[in-house]
């Protein structure tokens, strides 16, 4: 992983020391749908990310990784309800976020597990994530979705398909590694992206309780794997 830069470690840093200070900072939370796991999550994204700018002096990505998105609650849900998916494999956890997902698998007894994410601040809320819970996961930021998931048994995903730029990426890169006979999980709240007509449903859970604010509405999530044999999907995203 190539090391974060001094003044946002030295943000998240001071972030983490600070948390019960205020609604922008962090606070040790449990997922409703996931109450095993611990996580630093923010009490407000939005002002949080103010002040994470403030700090360091330039604009930076929404910080995802401080809400625990239902898509994601879904795959840790399911992941430590069926500890035998991974037990013992090489987990890879893309787009992983707060690492909601790779704690999950990790708790569930997988081999090794990775989390990859393109935002810094992502990972090293994975790592002090894993730390809150007391589990070991690797980190890994470069992007992965040109490839095939390497030598991953199981790769995870959760709540990626809210972008269209994402969308297509990540549907095909998730489609290779199924293809090339890995597990593939992913879960999804409904979101404009999501490529239902190439997906199949392995579980559902209701929502009452929200993660991030967006999804104050939402009332079901599901866990997908791919469909296999459906040809390519090229332009799935652009096309719709
Ligand atoms: C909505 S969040 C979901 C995070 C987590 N999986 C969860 O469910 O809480 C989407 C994440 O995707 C990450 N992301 C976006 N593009 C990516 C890419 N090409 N490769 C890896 N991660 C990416 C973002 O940085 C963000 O952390």
């Amino acid at each position: 992983m190539s090391p974060m830069p001094l003044s946002d470690a030295g943000a998240f840093n001071a972030l983490l020391m600070s948390r019960v200070d205020g609604c922008d900072g962090l606070r040790l939370a449990r997922p409703a749908l996931v109450p095993e796991v611990h996580l630093h999550l923010a009490e407000d994204a939005i002002v949080l990310q103010a002040r994470l700018e403030a700090q360091t002096g330039r604009r930076l990505a929404a910080p995802f990784w401080a809400n625990a998105w239902v898509g994601g609650q879904a795959v840790a849900r399911y992941v430590l309800d069926h500890p035998h998916l991974v037990a013992g494999r090489r987990v890879l956890d893309v787009a992983s976020g707060s690492g909601i997902v790779s704690i999950a698998a990790a708790m569930a007894g997988a081999a090794t597990v990775t989390a990859n994410d393109i935002d810094q601040y992502a990972l090293a809320a994975v790592i002090a994530n894993a730390r809150a819970n007391s589990v070991e996961i690797e980190v890994h930021a470069r992007d992965l979705l040109d490839g095939d998931g390497g030598d991953a048994e199981v790769v995870l995903a959760g709540d990626v398909f809210y972008s269209p730029e994402l969308a297509g990426p990540m549907l095909a890169f998730l489609e290779r590694v199924a293809a090339r006979g890995a597990r593939v999980l992913v879960g999804d709240p409904g979101r404009d992206y999501v490529p239902r007509h190439r997906l199949e449903v392995v579980a559902g859970y209701p929502v009452s309780l929200a993660g991030a604010a967006e999804d104050a509405l939402v009332k079901w999530v599901q866990v997908f794997r791919p469909i296999l044999g459906i040809g390519p999907a090229a332009h799935w995203a652009t096309a719709r």
